[in-house]
């Protein structure tokens, strides 16, 4: 089945691509997707803002429409960057739009400068917010979350991913998101393990092994599962 993403993020739409591959759903961005202005995220918890996203770009889209909103929680910081995590370094000197991974990055490090190794625990939060468009209109919007927890680096470890992937440990591991590299961070990040929960509200089964040589997925028979929330 498809899905229409509502990201211009590189990075995510790539992880979502991928995870949702292995679970056989084809993760396209919302068409004409550039050319649509962004909404402005004014909730102030990632599921406002997944909600928020996914009711504006139903407008746009015939299907299924899938938005969300994610971000790092730092213990120490009392939960920040949370929803700003895309605008860290930007709260301080009022630059619109988002900043750049490596602004942020050293922020964050700044922030954490006096903090011991244990103190540094964190998480990523990911809230992805799904509405089924059909000829007699959006239908309620389904919430499916998932939560990888870690710690913080001293130092960036990795060239791989987005955003803070360079900093952050997952729980058991000593190789930072951006060293595990995408296959392995897809079997254990937040964005991952929301999408597990949207796999199964949509009753998709996990693709079946598939013989060398013979590529493309089975088609699921029968239709999606009509269900709203
Ligand atoms: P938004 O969900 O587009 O508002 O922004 C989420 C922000 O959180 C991203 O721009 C990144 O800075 C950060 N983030 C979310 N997920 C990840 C991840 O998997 N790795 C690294 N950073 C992430």
């Amino acid at each position: 089945m498809r899905v229409y993403c509502a990201t211009s993020n590189p990075g995510k739409l790539r992880e979502f691509r991928l995870a949702g591959a292995a679970h056989g759903i084809e993760v396209e961005p919302v068409p004409g997707l550039a050319d649509i202005p962004a909404p402005h995220e004014t909730g102030n918890t990632f599921e406002e803002n997944a909600v928020l996203k996914a009711e504006y770009y139903s407008r746009f889209v015939d299907g299924w429409v899938l938005a969300d909103d994610s971000g790092l929680e730092v213990d120490a910081l009392g939960g920040a960057p949370g929803v700003h995590s895309a605008r860290f370094a930007a709260l301080d000197t009022g630059a619109p739009g988002n900043s750049g991974d490596a602004e942020n990055n050293a922020k964050l490090l700044a922030l954490l400068a006096d903090v011991p190794g244990p103190r540094r625990t964190a998480r990523f939060r990911c809230v992805l917010a799904l509405t089924e468009v059909t000829a007699s209109g959006a239908g309620a919007t389904k919430l499916f979350e998932g939560v990888c927890e870690g710690r913080l680096g001293l130092a960036p470890q990795g060239r791989a991913g987005f955003g803070y992937d360079p900093l952050f440990f997952p729980t058991g591991s000593e190789r930072s998101f951006a060293q595990l590299g995408q296959a392995e961070k897809n079997e254990i990040s937040h964005r991952a393990r929301a999408l597990a929960g949207l796999r199964h509200f949509l009753q998709v089964p996990p693709p079946p092994h598939r013989p060398p040589g013979r590529p493309g997925w089975p088609r699921r028979k029968g239709g999606v599962s009509r269900r709203t929330a």
